[in-house]
């Protein structure tokens, strides 16, 4: 299996063409919105961080001097039979936060690991509450959910990532996902019954509610480019979820903490899940973190939770999300990316007229932009001609930096951006995709 390819640096890169990359961007610094790579160029980050997990931008001195105070204190001690005082005050303040009664934490150390103590909790409670059998878990095509076994075995995709790594972990199973610009169903809403929430219904009962634990959704879908469901699709996902005693799991790894213009992105839809899983914009990636979040009921059922990481809850994570958050809160960035996700809608929005841009879709300063090789049939470009790859590119060319997701751009910046950061942005998206129809010869 040699490919003799040439391999430059010593540091495996995550789900990267070895052959094609051997010598990967590297960034070494970063203040605000801006990071510099090794060349010593520095470029305008409009995905926080590649991926969207910087809520408050680079350089914070704040953060960095809680973690040193912290380290210098008490730097760890297990989570197992013992609490540190930075996590019990942590999560008093979190649990302040959280939507309905969603207030008991469990620390991890990323989105991943959250996914997966979701999991545990989900089937813990059922096996503690003697239905050992309610097991299986239900999750979306084209939902992403993580990387560990259980995360990716709720990953609803043919995709690389999962395909290598068959057989995985039984029990899971997966409804079509809201996507109204492609409806599944062939449906153009609001003419339509919500036939995406309504699956889940017939899918619980062909699989009998005695056997189903849990669905996982994340408020708003990557996969494509920020796909935002109808509003009526989580109301209607919650009543099943209740008539069923099916726990429901929501995935707030990219949509919380303020990236969709909302503290959490379930918000938008009025609807408390069970269990809450977080990562990413918890710590804004000053130091790996992750929780999942449950109510008193779930939590009430367990004499023991079996479950532990070394890591968990570790102190001077929690510092730094402690002040992380008291930065979001202090500085409006919730309301910041609200109105600055507006503003940058209203830009994108325009570029509409451009013949290969089917979409511009978004909720606060979560956007997406979507490319077709026909807007009236909404057709793809053949996979090996994918657009949004050579634009991506271009965009960088320019000094700026978002990424694709399938035949979209997406953009993500820090959620403290600003009028003329945004102004800046469009004028370089644009000019990108100018060029792209030009290459195309549209
Ligand atoms: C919705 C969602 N859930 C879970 C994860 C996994 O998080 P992590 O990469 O921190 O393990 C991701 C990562 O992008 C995500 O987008």
């Amino acid at each position: 299996m040699a490919s003799g390819k040439r391999l430059t640096r010593h540091v495996v890169p995550h789900n990267t063409n070895l052959a094609e990359e051997p010598d990967l961007w590297t960034l070494v610094e970063g203040r605000g919105l801006r990071v510099t790579d090794s060349t010593g160029r520095t470029y305008l980050d409009l995905a926080a961080g590649g991926t969207r997990a910087n809520a408050v931008g680079w350089g914070r001195e704040e953060i960095a001097e809680a973690m040193y105070d912290q380290a210098k204190k008490l730097h760890y001690f297990t989570p197992a039979d013992s609490h540190n005082a930075a996590a019990v005050k942590f999560a008093a303040i979190l649990s302040e936060l959280m939507p309905g009664d969603l207030s008991m934490a469990f620390f991890v150390c990323d989105g991943s690991e959250a996914v997966e103590t979701a999991f545990k909790l989900a089937k813990q409670y059922n096996y503690y509450r003697g239905l050992p059998r309610k097991y299986k878990i239900i999750s979306r095509r084209d939902a992403y959910h993580g990387t560990t076994m259980g995360a990716l075995s709720a990953m609803g995709a043919n995709h690389p990532l999962r395909r290598v790594m068959d057989p995985l972990v039984p029990g899971y199973l997966f409804v079509e996902r809201p996507y109204c610009y492609r409806c599944p169903y062939g449906k153009d809403y609001p003419n339509c019954d919500i036939d995406c929430a309504q699956v889940l219904e017939k899918l619980i009962l062909d699989e009998g509610p005695e056997q189903v634990a849990a669905f996982i959704a994340e408020p708003i879908m990557q996969m494509g480019g920020c796909v935002i469901p109808p509003p009526e699709y989580f109301p209607m996902i919650r009543e099943i979820c209740e008539k069923h005693d099916v726990l429901l799991i929501d995935d707030e790894v990219i949509t919380g903490f303020g990236r969709t213009g909302k503290m959490f992105g379930i918000e938008h839809f009025g609807v408390v899940p069970d269990i809450m899983v977080m990562a990413k914009q918890l710590t804004s990636g000053y130091v790996p973190m992750g929780a999942a979040v449950t109510k008193p009921s779930v939590i009430g059922e367990f004499p023991v939770f079996r479950h532990i990481h070394t890591y968990g809850g570790h102190p001077v994570a929690c510092r730094a999300a402690a002040v992380n958050l008291e930065i979001i809160k202090r500085e409006g960035l919730v309301e910041n990316a609200r109105e600055m996700g507006e503003y940058f809608l209203d830009g994108l929005k325009e570029l509409e007229r451009h013949p290969i841009v089917g979409e511009v879709r978004g909720i606060g300063l979560w956007l997406g932009i979507e490319f077709v090789q026909d807007k009236k049939t909404k057709a793809r470009f053949p996979e090996d001609n994918n657009p949004a790859l050579r634009i991506v590119k271009r965009i960088r060319e320019k000094g700026a930096f978002c990424r694709p997701s399938m035949q979209s751009i997406e953009i993500a910046p820090a959620l403290i951006i600003t009028r003329s950061d945004i102004d800046e942005a469009v004028k370089i998206i644009e000019e990108a995709i100018v060029e792209e129809v030009q290459f195309l010869g549209m």
